[in-house]
């Protein structure tokens, strides 16, 4: 626990998309998706705390480094929280402590799961007479990010419209997971923004190949039914990530993952095999690291 023990230290797991289709653009400028997420044992620490002086205070540690300005999303989840509630305030003010290790801009999801685990301390500060009801703050998680509703709900899920429509379904064991970040982020956005109609997934059966294959805890299977349709527009916007796919592909010895819009990329090895492959990605990934899939996340209180 980097930000040390104390009631309020929550995890704010990092996320993987195991499976990503982009089926169109939406009327307010999204795109609606069918994907599916599972939360990693890799996460932020988040502790929230009521304080004295008015407002709300962001303090950051940790290896990976954030802006705090008001664009944070653990800023403005507090904010919004604050705002959905109305008046009196129920804290004076409010000091929210983040020790970062998810890499920004990673396809990872740090800031939303820093958002949701935001929300869900301040409902668990305050009496349940006066938390938000659950659709108020699902709205408030939406209102601030697509993946943050995925976040509040904890464990695996399929998510859809947004990404934020979700549906809870069945992990089985732990994976071994092999992240490889690209030396830079990706903006989320930017990415989206060179979709070229639609490139429909190989296997119409994919989605329920990769549910199948994560209820059983079968990372080949896994790998085999992996699609991201987000992966060409990524190399569209970001052209020298179709250099960094093809070098790992070469080190892993095997096509890669991505998660999300990028830049991260991913392999679901034998637990054996993942410190080898480790070695073999260093070097094109100075942040390239083993995790694992968590069984499941936080609840919402
Ligand atoms: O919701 P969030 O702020 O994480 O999304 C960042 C950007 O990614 C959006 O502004 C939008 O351009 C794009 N996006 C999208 N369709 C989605 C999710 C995100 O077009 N389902």
């Amino acid at each position: 626990m980097g930000v040390g023990p104390g009631p309020r230290a929550l995890d704010a797991p990092a996320k993987l998309n195991l499976w990503l289709d982009v089926l169109g653009r939406r009327p307010d400028g999204y795109h609606d998706l069918e994907s599916l997420f599972v939360p990693l044992e890799l996460g932020d620490d988040v502790r929230v705390e009521p304080a004295a002086a008015p407002g709300v205070a962001l303090e950051l540690e940790g290896p990976v480094a954030v802006p705090a300005g008001p664009d944070n999303l653990a800023l403005r989840a507090a904010r919004a929280w604050l705002e959905a509630l109305g008046p009196p305030p129920p804290f004076p003010g409010l000091r929210v402590r983040l020790h970062k290790r998810v890499p920004v801009g990673g396809g990872l999801g740090g800031g939303s799961s820093d958002a949701a685990a935001v929300l869900r301390a301040l409902q668990s500060l305050v009496p349940p007479g006066r938390r938000l009801p659950a659709p108020a703050l699902h709205g408030v998680a939406r209102g601030l990010g697509a993946d943050v509703p995925f976040f509040l709900l904890g464990g695996a899920a399929v998510g859809r419209g947004r990404g934020d429509e979700l549906t809870p379904v069945a992990a089985g064991p732990p994976l071994t997971v092999l992240l490889v970040p690209a030396p830079w982020g990706h903006e989320t956005a930017r990415v989206f923004r060179h979709v070229e109609g639609r490139r429909p997934p190989p296997d119409p059966d994919g989605l329920g190949r990769a549910l199948r294959a994560l209820a059983r805890g079968d990372a080949a299977a896994l790998r085999a039914a992996h699609w991201n349709a987000l992966a060409w527009p990524a190399m569209r916007a970001y052209p020298a990530f179709t250099r960094f796919t093809a070098d790992v592909e070469r080190a892993l010895g095997r096509a890669p993952c991505l998660t999300g819009s990028g830049s991260t990329l991913y392999d679901l090895p034998d637990p054996g095999e993942a410190e080898a492959a480790l070695g073999r990605v260093a070097r094109l990934s100075p942040g390239a690291r083993i995790t694992r899939t968590a069984a499941s996340g936080a609840p919402v209180p």
